[in-house]
C-alpha cells in the first residue's frame, strides 16, 4: 500500500503561489523588501524585539555562535536533538559537550547540566524538543550563575510558550527553522534568529551577507525574497495550523491511552506547539514502521541518529534517556494536513500493530 497518511505535507495554496509570482515580476531576488516584511511579521509573531531572516536553522544557529565562541571553548548540547545543534557549535571549532536528556520529555535534562560545566564551557544550547518547552526558569539559573550563553534551537517550537514568553525570547538568541514539513514552510528552506539584543542582531545581519559592513570574514546566508514572501504568507496562516496540530494531537493522545499505550512528550497546558507526538514501542522500532507504512502511514523518528551517535562526536559519553527514545519510540504526525479520521486510522492501527507484540 502505498503512503496516503504522509508525516508531513506542506500546506500551500494561491496566496503562496501570487507571493512568489510578484517577486519573480520584480528584479529584487534578493536583499529586499520581502525579507524586511517577513522579520517584521515575526517579531509581531513572537513578540521579539529583533529577528534575521536567514537561509536555515542551521545557518541561524552557526551565526550565532559564530559570533560568541571560538576554538578551544565548549557549547552544553542535548545529546537528544538534530545533528544541526552540535554542528552549529562544531563549525566555530568549539566542542559540543552532550547532556543526556529527560524520558517524559525530550527536553536536555537540567539536573544533569551543571555537572558538565568546565572551565572552558562559554554557552548551553537546549532545543524545545517536538515542540515542548524546556523549563527556561532552570537554565537561567544555572547559565546566571555560571555566566553563560544560552541559545534556543526552536526548530519545532514555533507557537511554544514557556511563562507566557514565546520561545526563542529567554536565551541570548531563538533558532527557527522553516524546512518544509515544519509548522511553516518557505517552499524550501528557510530560518530566523530572534533577539532582545540589536548588537547582536546587528552583527548576525552582517555576517550572514559576507561581513560587508564590518569587512570581517561573513558567509552567504541570505534568505530569498521568494521565500521570505512565502514566510509572510505562511505566517497569517500559522495559528490555524497551530490549532488543527493543537486538536490532531489531543485526539491522537486520547486514543492511544485508551489501549494503555505510553506517548510523549508530557502533556504541559498551553506551552507546546505540538510538533508530533511519541510512542514508545515495545521492541526494536523497525519492524513497527514497516507494519505502519505497509498500512500507508509514515512515521518519523526524533531523532534515531541523534549527535553522540556519529562517527564525528564518538566517545563523548553514554546518554541512557536519548538512547530509549532513539530505539524505542517512534513519532506519529499530527500535521495540519490531517483530520479526525485520520486520527483515529493511526491511533488503532499503532494500538493493533503493538498488540501484536504482547
Ligand atoms: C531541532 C532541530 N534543529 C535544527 C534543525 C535544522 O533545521 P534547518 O534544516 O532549517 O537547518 C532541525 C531540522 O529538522 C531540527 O529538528
Amino acid at each position: 500500500m502505498s503512503i496516503n497518511i504522509p508525516f508531513g505535507r506542506p500546506q500551500i495554496d494561491n496566496h503562496e503561489k501570487l507571493a512568489v509570482l510578484d517577486v519573480m515580476d520584480g528584479t529584487q531576488y534578493v536583499h529586499g523588501e520581502k525579507n524586511k516584511e517577513f522579520e517584521r511579521k515575526f517579531c509581531e509573531y513572537t513578540g521579539a524585539p529583533y529577528a534575521v531572516a536567514v537561509a536555515n536553522a542551521t545557518a541561524a544557529m552557526h551565526l550565532f555562535w559564530y559570533t560568541q565562541v571560538g576554538p578551544g571553548d565548549e557549547v552544553i548540547c542535548p545529546a537528544m536533538t538534530h545533528v544541526a545543534t552540535a554542528h552549529a557549535i562544531s563549525y566555530t571549532g568549539a566542542t559540543p559537550v552532550f547532556v543526556d536528556c529527560e524520558l517524559r520529555t525530550g527536553n536536555i535534562d537540567p539536573a544533569l547540566v551543571e555537572s558538565a560545566i568546565t572551565e572552558n564551557t562559554k554557552g548551553i544550547a537546549v532545543v524545545h524538543y517536538l515542540g515542548t518547552p524546556v523549563d527556561m526558569d532552570l537554565i537561567l539559573k544555572i547559565a546566571d550563575k555560571h555566566n553563560l550563553l544560552v541559545l534556543e534551537d526552536c526548530a519545532l517550537s514555533l507557537g511554544a510558550y514557556f511563562g507566557g514568553k514565546h520561545t526563542g525570547l529567554w536565551g541570548d538568541a531563538g533558532c527557527f527553522s522553516f524546512y518544509p514539513v515544519k509548522h511553516i514552510t518557505c517552499a524550501g528552506d528557510g530560518g530566523m534568529l530572534i533577539t532582545r539584543d540589536k548588537k547582536l542582531a546587528d552583527r548576525v545581519r552582517d555576517q550572514s551577507s559576507f561581513g560587508y559592513k564590518t569587512e570581517t570574514v561573513g558567509f552567504n546566508y541570505r534568505l530569498s525574497e521568494m521565500g521570505a514572501a512565502v514566510g509572510i504568507e505562511q505566517l497569517k496562516k500559522s495559528d490555524e495550523f497551530l490549532e488543527k496540530r493543537r486538536m490532531n494531537l489531543s485526539r491522537l493522545w486520547t486514543i492511544l491511552h485508551v489501549h494503555g499505550l505510553q506517548t510523549y512528550p508530557a502533556r504541559l497546558p498551553n506551552r507546546g506547539s505540538a510538533y508530533a507526538l511519541g510512542v514508545r514501542t515495545p521492541n526494536s522500532t523497525e519492524l513497527i514502521i514497516k507494519s505502519l507504512e505497509k498500512a500507508g502511514i509514515e512515521v518519523s523518528k526524533y531523532y534515531q541518529k541523534y549527535p553522540p551517535f556519529w562517527k564525528c562526536y564518538q566517545n563523548m559519553g553514554y546518554f541512557n534517556n536519548a538512547c530509549v527514545i532513539a530505539a524505542l519510540s517512534i513519532s506519529l504526525p499530527v500535521g495540519p494536513h490531517l483530520d479526525l479520521d485520520d486520527m483515529i486510522r493511526i491511533g488503532e492501527t499503532v494500538a493493533a500493530i503493538m498488540e501484536g507484540y504482547k
